[in-house]
């Protein structure tokens, strides 16, 4: 077994794919194609259920289904009004795992989800959390940094990953995400103690990916300080931070967020529904640049890792290119 199977192990073994690299979700994105494409190529492969109501979740996983008899998964957002009817969805359907973000779960769901055999993975933003997370039984975390595409936390990956790895990895996989455009990274990860990776930014020039050519020239023709975190307008708004492509949509958002502001004060919304309103603005924001290819007035949700994305290629060559880089990295070290 070479070294860089033997590191991988531990996160292979548990999403049942060939190498131990997850698709992140994202939405609008990552379906039925995308997904396949991952897992037919040796990855792990997730469905982005956050925005898909049950009926459509049901025809995603049926049809994923019908292009790849390999592993993979669906990611639930915590904040979903009918999470449990999606967790109904993937029961039905008997998905292998599913990953479970947008902070702490509530109630039940990871239960719910264990109930009917299925692997949970969740998001630690935070090293009490992970610990907190594993207690409820989780079985797996993701620590995703801010230098992630989509919505991110406050704390980089490299610091995430120094803080979580030596504590948690030994209890259960922890697979590292946020800024990851190399194999490179992807090794010095894992001789940390990752179980695996997990990349977003890196698969939405893919062949497979049905993102619209004009997103897909978006990502080629920038460099990672194009790829900037949303600036929070009101301090008694508290929205996640979004990473995308500077252009009129972000400009676009800071309106957005005054005039949820201004509904805050006349009373018209209490903060849950002001909030839901602002991911309602992302979700449609991200469809409008992803499917329509409005990339000036939508949102270009990318992570700085963008800058390495140079070219339209399949999923299989940017999984080669990965473990190439990774096994080289791996091999110069032991040769020293
Ligand atoms: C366009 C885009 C959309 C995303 N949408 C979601 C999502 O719906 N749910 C989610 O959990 N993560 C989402 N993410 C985060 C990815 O799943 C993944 O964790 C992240 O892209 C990894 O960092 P990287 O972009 O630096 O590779 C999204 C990322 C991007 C770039």
């Amino acid at each position: 077994m070479s070294k860089l199977d033997a590191l991988m192990a531990r996160g292979t073994a548990f999403l049942g794919s060939r190498v131990a690299i997850m698709a992140g979700a994202m939405s609008w994105i990552s379906e039925r194609h995308l997904v396949s494409a991952m897992s037919n190529a040796g990855g792990f492969g997730v469905i982005a259920g956050g925005a898909m109501p049950p009926d459509i979740l049901s025809a995603e996983i049926a049809a994923t289904k019908a292009m790849t008899d390999r592993p993979f998964g669906v990611n639930l957002i915590t904040m979903h009004p009918q999470l449990f009817d999606l967790i109904a969805v993937c029961a039905q359907h008997q998905v292998s795992h599913v990953v479970l973000a947008g902070g702490l779960p509530p109630a039940g769901a990871i239960d719910a989800i264990k109930a009917f055999g299925a692997k949970v993975i969740c998001f630690a933003p935070a090293l009490a959390l992970a610990k907190k997370l594993v207690r409820s039984g989780v079985d797996a975390l993701v620590i995703e940094g801010n230098e992630a595409g989509g919505h991110i936390g406050p704390v980089t990956t490299s610091v995430l990953a120094q803080e979580i790895l030596p504590e948690m990895a030994d209890q259960v996989p922890v697979f590292v995400a946020g800024g990851i455009g190399r194999g490179e990274m992807m090794a010095s990860f894992l001789e940390q103690g990752a179980a695996g990776i997990q990349i977003g930014t890196r698969l939405v020039c893919a062949t497979e990916c049905i993102a619209h050519p004009n997103f897909k020239k978006a990502f080629l023709r920038a460099s990672a300080r194009d790829a900037i975190a949303s600036v929070q307008i009101d301090p008694r708004l508290p929205v996640i931070p979004v990473r995308a492509l500077k252009n009129a949509g972000t400009e676009e958002f800071t309106r957005k967020q005054v005039e949820v502001a201004a509904m805050l004060d006349r009373g018209e919304v209490d903060m849950a529904a002001a909030q839901l309103e602002i991911e309602q603005f992302w979700a449609g924001a991200l469809r409008r640049a992803v499917i329509d290819g409005d990339v000036e007035n939508g949102s270009v949700m990318a992570g700085q890792s963008v800058g390495m994305v140079k070219s339209e290629e399949s999923v299989q060559q940017i999984l080669d290119t990965l473990m190439a880089e990774a096994a080289s990295a791996l091999a110069a070290r032991q040769a020293a």
